[in-house]
């Protein structure tokens, strides 16, 4: 596997691999790389003739310092992980070489970022659209993937592309999980063994939801996720939402016509988690 530092360097292998013809697929990440985003290469390297894996933990789109400063890190263990999967490509860059300078691009998203985590992380896909665009022109891939387990990053990013006027095509990938059902994330790997354990209670509160939504309504499913949440100490709800699953705008009813799905962020201990169901 070939890592570049520099984006001259990976322009100049780009440039090479596109004389021929070559398709390239495209799976930014920031690191402390588990099998979630291992899936993504696979899905690539499935895809395209050449996959280029991006690591770089972007400063622009941490709201919360402490987030930011505590956000594992693990460049030489992730570039064992990559080798592992046959990936290409690992580009590692610096904060100076994507950022030379202040990157002051305001997107406009409508409705898209001021829900659910944008409205939760204030300029948190602000954040994310940046450096997506900033590292899709350095990359210029012909398909780019992404995990559903950041339901609502996936529609941002399609927005961005369709905004840049790209053609890049967006893939997303099925959430990857550990053996008791917790979606695999790199924060994961910041939870006590306390924590861990509380945080496996996750999934099955989702599924428990989704029950309700069947038996009951919304309503019921969105009190119960409150309650049992109030009841372990150690986690606290940021939110829990039944929303349409194309628009994400929030819905009372569940509608046999629309698609809905359930999203919750919540903190177990200091740590902020998230996941999504698919309801209907
Ligand atoms: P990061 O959290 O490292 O995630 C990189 C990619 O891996 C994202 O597309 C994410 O949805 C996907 N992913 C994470 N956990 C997954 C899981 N359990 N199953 C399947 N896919 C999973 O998301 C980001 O980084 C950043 O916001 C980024 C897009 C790189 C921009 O900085």
């Amino acid at each position: 596997m070939l890592i570049y530092t520099k984006i001259a360097d990976l322009r100049a292998f780009l440039k090479e691999k596109k004389s021929l013809n070559h398709t390239v697929g495209f799976v930014p990440t920031m690191g402390a790389l588990h099998n979630g985003h291992i899936s993504l290469i696979e899905a690539s390297k499935k895809a395209c003739n050449v996959t280029i894996c991006s690591v770089f933990v972007n400063p622009t789109q941490f709201n919360d310092k402490t987030d930011l400063e505590r956000y594992p890190r693990m460049p030489e263990k992730d570039a064992r992980f990559l080798e592992l999967a046959n990936c290409d490509v690992l580009f590692l860059p610096s904060v100076d070489e994507i950022y030379p300078k202040k990157d002051e691009t305001i997107f406009d998203f409508g409705f898209l970022d001021k829900t659910l985590d944008g409205k939760h992380r204030p300029g948190h896909f602000n954040g994310v659209a940046q450096v997506v665009k900033r590292l899709f022109e350095i990359v210029g891939p012909d398909k780019a993937f992404f995990g559903e387990k950041d339901y609502q990053q996936v529609m941002i990013i399609k927005a961005l592309v369709k905004q840049m006027g790209s053609s890049i095509e967006i893939v997303s990938c099925p959430i990857l999980r550990e053996a008791d059902g917790l979606a695999m994330s790199s924060r994961n790997t910041l939870l006590t063994s306390e924590e861990r354990e509380i945080a496996s209670r996750i999934p099955k509160l989702m599924l428990d939801a989704k029950k309700i939504v069947k038996e009951k309504s919304i309503s019921a499913a969105k009190l119960f996720i409150e309650e049992e949440t109030k009841k372990v100490s150690i986690m606290k709800l940021d939110y829990f939402e039944i929303c349409d699953a194309e628009t994400l705008e929030e819905i009372s009813e569940i509608n046999s016509q629309k698609k809905a799905i359930a999203l919750i962020a919540l903190f177990v201990g200091k740590i902020r988690l998230i996941d999504n169901l698919l309801i209907s």
